[in-house]
């Protein structure tokens, strides 16, 4: 595996060979990534990692300063996972002056649910991943459906910019007890990491009861937003969207819930797709 920091030394080290399969990250690896490069290596093509804490995509009273970088323990965990190339650049290596061409997304899609709660944090994350795509030129990429929104997102850029690289979501990998993997999960205290996994069981409490008769989409996203309460959460949101463009439902539609809620300083985010409508 080769570790490489500059855009012209992964553009040889890929030359000639089929276009890889990439896996963008911010570094700070867990069991989650690592599902993704396994999904990615069952494509042809080398598999390509990014490690990359984007500084674009954090409001100035986020956790920029705080995001664990852990770049050798990541590595160890992507050469045992089978990955091929691992591009780490430096911030002046992929941001040598200010960035200011950035890429909006439509505001009925970035503006709501997690881009309500952290307006530009859509803008930040686009950028990037163009900017990435270049890069790497993957012929597939693999998010992971936890970053649900994030997911539409960079397929409706992609899609919409006819950029040659198909978007693969992955599903999301859970800890025994339902709590969706995920890097900040390492910042809850003994305490909250007991309480953490209510969030899936809220969501699966409203995936199970969607389709039973009586219960309306506000009283069941209610329930869950008072339930998180009555545990010490403060939630941002708990809402059943479409899943096509987390638009408000018609009848018909296939759903999914999302949910964003802050447990003490930590701010956790789920989903779940439901099978059938409130
Ligand atoms: O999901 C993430 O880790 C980040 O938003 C991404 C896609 C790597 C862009 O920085």
């Amino acid at each position: 595996m080769r570790i490489i920091h500059s855009i012209p030394e992964l553009r040889a080290a890929l030359r000639g060979q089929p276009a890889p399969s990439f896996v963008p990250t911010m570094g700070n690896l867990h069991a989650g990534h690592l599902s993704l490069i396994e999904t990615a290596r069952r494509r042809a093509g080398p598999v390509v990692a990014s490690i990359f804490v984007n500084r674009l995509q954090f409001a100035p009273h986020e956790d920029f300063d705080r995001y664990p970088r852990t770049l050798e323990r990541d590595c160890s965990a992507l050469l045992d996972s089978g990955c091929d190339v691992v591009f780490a650049p430096s911030e002046s290596e992929l941001y040598p002056e200010a960035q200011t061409y950035q890429l909006h997304a439509p505001s009925s899609l970035a503006d709501i649910l997690e881009g309500r709660s952290r307006p530009g944090f859509f803008t930040g994350v686009c950028t990037v991943v163009l900017k990435l795509f270049h890069a790497v030129q993957p012929g597939i990429a693999v998010f992971g459906k936890k970053d649900y929104q994030q997911w539409l997102i960079v397929k409706g850029m992609v899609a919409q910019l006819n950029l040659p690289v198909e978007i693969h979501g992955a599903e999301t990998v859970r800890d025994a007890d339902g709590l969706a993997l995920s890097s900040r999960n390492g910042y809850l205290s003994e305490a909250e990491r007991r309480e953490a996994p209510r969030l899936h069981r809220v969501l699966q409490g409203i995936a199970r009861d969607a389709g039973g008769a009586g219960i309306g989409r506000a009283q069941l996203e209610e329930r869950a937003m008072a339930e998180l309460i009555e545990h010490g959460w403060q939630p941002d949101y708990v809402a059943i969207r479409r899943r096509f463009d987390l638009g408000e439902p018609l009848p018909g539609d296939p759903l999914v819930v999302l949910a964003a809620a802050r447990l003490g300083g930590t701010r956790l985010i789920d989903n779940v797709e439901i099978a059938r409508g409130p």
